[in-house]
């Protein structure tokens, strides 16, 4: 019943870009709000539903209902950047003024994060004075208190409150964004076997994943590609604009012949080693086939744990070797991520990027 519904609406909306209607599910009224963004220069479309209950409940109560009503990828609100807040504030004009949102303290990192992936609020976060409360526990939440679009904020409350809330179903083709700070090099095979439709589609999931982690500001960013060589095409700083990079990376040419895994860890490993820091070291390498030379990317791979740099592996097609996989994810599986085609990739942005973020 659910599904039909959001199906239903989900053809109106290709022809709108924002849509507000009443829905009932389970005989609770909603108001659906959904929002069709697409960026420049890439063909994904990103879709953001939000459903708004004016029911009050606590917010354990709110965060099961957005489960019950909505399916298990439905979450209480988690507030990812700037542009959805300000989106937000604008959509909740005619509905009241106190909601729940996914906001929870962990205790464990001293931080309050979005219970839909445990990664820490925005530093933008929009506070209202007094807030958060000065000695969190494990009992507080994040509400939204909203008298206009111009007059909204976030409070600390505790679970036990009843209020409105606003469910958020999450949508796996959009990374979430990285509010901590790391250095991320994407290293991308650039070989003969991926054809130049598909290295197009790859670039845009670099591009997208990359803008996850250009983000934060003390975060920085590197890419590089490889074939027989490997080549360097976005140095390791946190210098460049988020355009810059965004350009750079849609732009960078097919280089279309061998897959010499091991030089583009190496490089990779030379730019960490140009300018250490104390923060987590991630390296992202994308592949669509096995390396010319096992041993090779094997030693490199393990040069790269040695180092400590955290490896995560993305194989795309069945052509990828998945002990090789495991290789370049430094032998951790929850570090091994793989699409069966090309466009499929958009649905690792999420998982990867999550995977990325979290410290551990
Ligand atoms: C929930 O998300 C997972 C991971 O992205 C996906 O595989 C699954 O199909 C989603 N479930 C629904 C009901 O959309
Ligand atoms: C692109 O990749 C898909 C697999 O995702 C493959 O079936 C197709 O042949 C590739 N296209 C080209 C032009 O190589």
């Amino acid at each position: 019943m659910v599904k039909t519904i959001l199906f239903i609406l989900h053809g109106f909306l290709a022809l709108s870009a924002v849509l507000c209607a009443k829905v009932t599910v389970g005989g609770k009224d909603f108001t659906l709000i959904s929002r069709y963004a697409s960026r420049e220069n890439v063909l994904e479309i990103d879709e953001f539903d939000y459903f708004v209950s004016v029911v009050p409940n606590t917010w354990t109560g709110a965060d099961n209902e957005c489960r019950f009503f909505f399916g298990e990828n439905a979450t209480l609100v988690a507030i990812e950047s700037v542009e959805e807040w300000n989106f937000l504030k604008i959509k909740l004009e005619n509905f009241g003024s106190l909601y729940w949102t996914g906001g929870m303290y962990n205790p464990q990192i001293s931080a309050f994060v979005w219970s839909a992936h445990n990664l820490p609020l925005p530093p933008f976060a929009p506070w209202d004075q007094g807030h958060p409360a000065p000695n969190p526990n494990a009992l507080h939440r994040v509400s939204i208190a909203h008298w206009s679009r111009h007059q909204a904020f976030w409070r600390t409350a505790a679970y036990t409150e009843s209020i409105p809330y606003i469910c958020e179903v999450q949508r796996a083709t959009q990374p979430v964004d990285c509010y901590s700070e790391n250095d991320l090099i994407i290293v991308l095979d650039s070989s003969g076997s991926i054809g130049a439709a598909n290295y197009t589609t790859a670039l845009s999931f670099v591009d997208r994943l990359a803008s996850a982690f250009t983000v934060h500001e003390p975060s920085r960013l590197s890419f590089i590609i490889f074939s027989d060589i490997a080549q360097l095409q976005i140095s390791l700083t946190n210098s460049y604009t988020r355009e810059f990079i965004s350009r750079t990376i849609l732009a960078t040419q097919y280089l279309d012949s061998g897959t010499s895994t091991w030089l583009g860890i190496d490089k990779a490993i030379e730019q960490f080693d140009l300018s250490p820091r104390d923060v987590p070291l991630n390296m992202v390498i994308l592949t669509d086939g096995m390396s010319n030379d096992g041993d090779l990317t094997v030693a490199a791979a393990q040069r790269a744990v040695t180092r400590g740099i955290r490896m995560f592996s993305v194989g795309i097609t069945d052509a990828t070797n998945p002990a090789e996989l495991l290789t370049l994810a430094g032998g951790v599986r929850d570090r091994v991520f793989s699409s069966e085609t090309f466009d499929d990739l958009v649905n690792l942005l999420a998982p990867v990027s999550i995977t990325v973020c979290t410290k551990n």
